[in-house]
């Protein structure tokens, strides 16, 4: 006889799940499909045929509310932060900066990107041990998107309080969804720099993209607001480029490097056949999908699997487990990058599906292209420390490396 599978509790919050969250989520999928979060009063879906089915259905599934479960949303987001919008607006929106993110712009940037590696690892072949987050994950994306976006390079003026404030930003406290006061100062201090920001370029054009927002229009009507201000739509815009450019890539910069150490198998298969980078890059997506989970509400009462939720409900969608349903993904938990052409949801999917992945694509594979055959049979020198963020993100502070392993 059987027993009856034993109740589990999906608390994207708590640092017990946070730690390994994979066995709560297989008990979703089998036993709780549309789970039910009495705690933070939610519904979750977490099979890869679901989630995709909710995301493809934005007229069901409503953007908002926030694209995040903690306040982020009501703190930091506001008019004009792309994933917090629905249609017509949100189209209009994103047309603005979409052309500036196609791969084959992003394409322009390879040289740069790569300099960019170069310059950070250059001292790495005299080295034994590296911290290959503090040394390439976070800062490449810093340098490669305050380049793209037009904000102060390396040297100057400026530069060190907005890299501070890309942590402050995301600074939380363990099992709290509320942003601390830390978080909210560097909040209304990036606002109103990104205000000083935009009122000089349109002052004094430029040829990047700052420029390009500030003086954009949606048929005629400029889309800046004459006296600018915490809660115009293009702040909301400035704020979700800059949190969704940096942190997401250095993640899974962070999370790849960590697999290969974790898998030298897998590492060997790729130093000898650097042709599956791309592959070995969708892969980490898939098996610890940097951005675990995004919010919506819905427009209208949806029945699923006999559970109901009503019109108005608010619902996660679990980009991290729907990518190990092993419904969808033979043998789900190994980390394997023979998969062959495959679709996960990292980098979520339909209108909402990240404007910025072509870009993140690229820094990651060329931190791999210039990284892997210096850092050569490397090991993990030490336990990775956790970056402290939105719920669940796999992202990593420390990652020591040593080079003679
Ligand atoms: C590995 C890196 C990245 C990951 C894993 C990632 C992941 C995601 C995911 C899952 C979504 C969909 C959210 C939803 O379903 O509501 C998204 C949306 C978005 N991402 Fe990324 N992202 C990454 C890098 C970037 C970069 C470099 C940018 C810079 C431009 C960016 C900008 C955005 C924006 C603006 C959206 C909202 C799009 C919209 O609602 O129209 N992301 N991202």
């Amino acid at each position: 006889m059987t027993s009856a599978p034993t109740a589990m509790e999906y608390d994207p919050f708590s640092a017990e799940f946070q730690a390994d969250p994979f066995p709560v989520y297989r008990w979703m999928q089998d036993e709780a499909p549309v789970f039910h979060s009495q705690k933070w009063g939610w519904w979750a879906l977490s099979r890869f045929e679901d989630v995709r089915a909710a995301v493809t259905d934005p007229a069901t599934f409503l953007s908002y509310e926030g694209i995040d479960i903690d306040d982020t949303a009501k703190d930091q987001s506001g008019p004009g932060f792309l994933p917090d919008i629905d249609n017509p607006r949100h189209d209009q929106v994103r047309r603005i900066v979409q052309p500036h993110f196609l791969p084959r712009r992003i394409a322009a940037q390879d040289a740069n990107i790569r300099e960019v590696v170069r310059g950070l690892i250059a001292s790495w072949p005299d080295r034994d041990e590296v911290d290959l987050a503090q040394e390439l994950a976070w800062p490449m994306p810093n340098e490669v998107f305050f380049d793209v976006l037009g904000l102060p390079s390396a040297r100057e003026e400026g530069r060190e309080q907005l890299e501070r404030w890309i942590h402050e930003l995301k600074d939380r406290r363990p099992d709290d969804a509320r942003l601390t006061p830390v978080a909210k100062a560097a909040t209304a201090g990036i606002q109103d720099y990104f205000i000083q920001l935009l009122e000089e370029r349109r002052r004094h054009p430029r040829q990047d993209l700052v420029t390009h927002i500030v003086q954009a229009d949606i048929d005629g009507v400029p889309f800046a607001d004459e006296h600018l201000e915490p809660a115009s739509e293009v702040l909301g815009l400035m704020m979700v480029l800059f949190l969704g450019g940096v942190e997401s890539t250095a993640g899974l910069t962070g999370t790849l490097f960590k697999l290969l150490a974790e898998n030298p198998d897998q590492r060997a298969l790729l130093q000898r056949d650097p042709s599956l980078i791309p592959a070995a890059i969708e892969e980490t997506i898939r098996y610890a999908t940097p951005l675990q989970l995004a919010g919506r509400t819905t427009s209208r009462e949806v029945t699923l699997h006999g559970v109901t939720i009503p019109a108005g409900g608010r619902l996660v969608l679990v980009y991290g487990a729907a990518n190990r349903d092993p419904r969808q993904f033979p043998d789900p938990d190994t980390f394997d990058l023979n998969r062959g052409r495959m679709r996960h949801l990292g980098f979520g999917e339909g209108r909402h599906g990240c404007l910025g992945a072509p870009l993140a694509r690229r820094e990651v594979a060329i931190a791999a292209e210039e990284a892997l055959p210096i850092l050569g049979d490397y090991a993990l020198a030490g336990p990775p420390v956790r970056y402290p963020t939105t719920p669940n993100m796999y992202v990593w502070s420390h990652l020591p490396l040593s080079l003679r392993a």
